[in-house]
């Protein structure tokens, strides 16, 4: 079984921890396609120029102890606007969405260019002040010293420029199920996530094909 399951969003909406929990449930492999721009991002800001950052990306380069910070999170932004670097990471994403027992991939693009073709396409999202206050704490918790507002002001521009960039920009795929956790719990947003997993295994059953 190749099952592909995508999940798209904007900052702190809870795409990653469902994804985790999905990927645990089903033994389905997870990328967390965000650290692949995380980590150009870093070695951008280590003076790299990032479409080399990019097609010359090691799997250690993921392995940095920085690339959750919120700095790294606006250079990944910057980054994944380039055209060159997004088309460098593609045929890695593409091959481990289809890797054989399943794969789970987080993103910004991956149920509108990486895996159009994707069984489950998820868009998950949440108010921009939920997602800040999440991000936030998280921050907070990691020892950072911020504000709320000024993680709410970098969030708001991330995600406009992620959602303004030209080329494979964050947008919900027309047939995505758009998942709001404003008033989820984690269990609960994981569920709603599994009955689509669940419909879709069911689905390729009857049809007797072997996703
Ligand atoms: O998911 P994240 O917050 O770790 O992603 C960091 C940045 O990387 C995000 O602001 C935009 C970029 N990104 C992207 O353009 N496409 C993806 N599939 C994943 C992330």
């Amino acid at each position: 079984m190749s099952l592909c399951v995508a999940i798209d969003g904007p900052a702190a909406s809870g795409k990653g921890t469902i994804s985790r929990a999905l990927a645990a449930r089903y033994g389905f492999a997870h990328l967390d396609t965000g650290l692949l721009y995380r980590a150009v991002g870093a070695l951008a800001a280590d003076g790299t120029d990032p479409i080399d950052a990019a097609r010359a990306l090691r799997p250690e380069d993921l392995d940095r102890g920085d690339l959750r910070t919120a700095a790294a999170g606006q250079a990944a932004s910057k980054v994944a606007a380039i055209p060159d670097v997004r088309e460098a990471l593609v045929d890695f994403q593409r091959a481990f969405a289809r890797r054989a027992g399943g794969a789970v991939l987080d993103g910004r693009d991956i149920g509108t260019v990486i895996c159009p073709e994707a069984e489950v396409k998820l868009f998950v999202t949440a108010t921009d002040e939920v997602r800040a206050r999440r991000r936030f704490e998280e921050l907070v918790a990691g020892g950072a010293d911020t504000d709320f507002d000024k993680v709410l002001a970098d969030l708001r521009a991330r995600d406009q420029r992620d959602a303004d960039r030209a080329t494979a920009p964050m947008t919900i795929a027309p047939d995505a199920i758009e998942l709001d956790t404003s008033t989820l719990s984690i269990a609960q947003a994981v569920e709603k996530a599994a009955a689509l997993i669940d419909a879709a295994i069911k689905d390729a059953d009857n049809n007797g094909s072997t996703v």
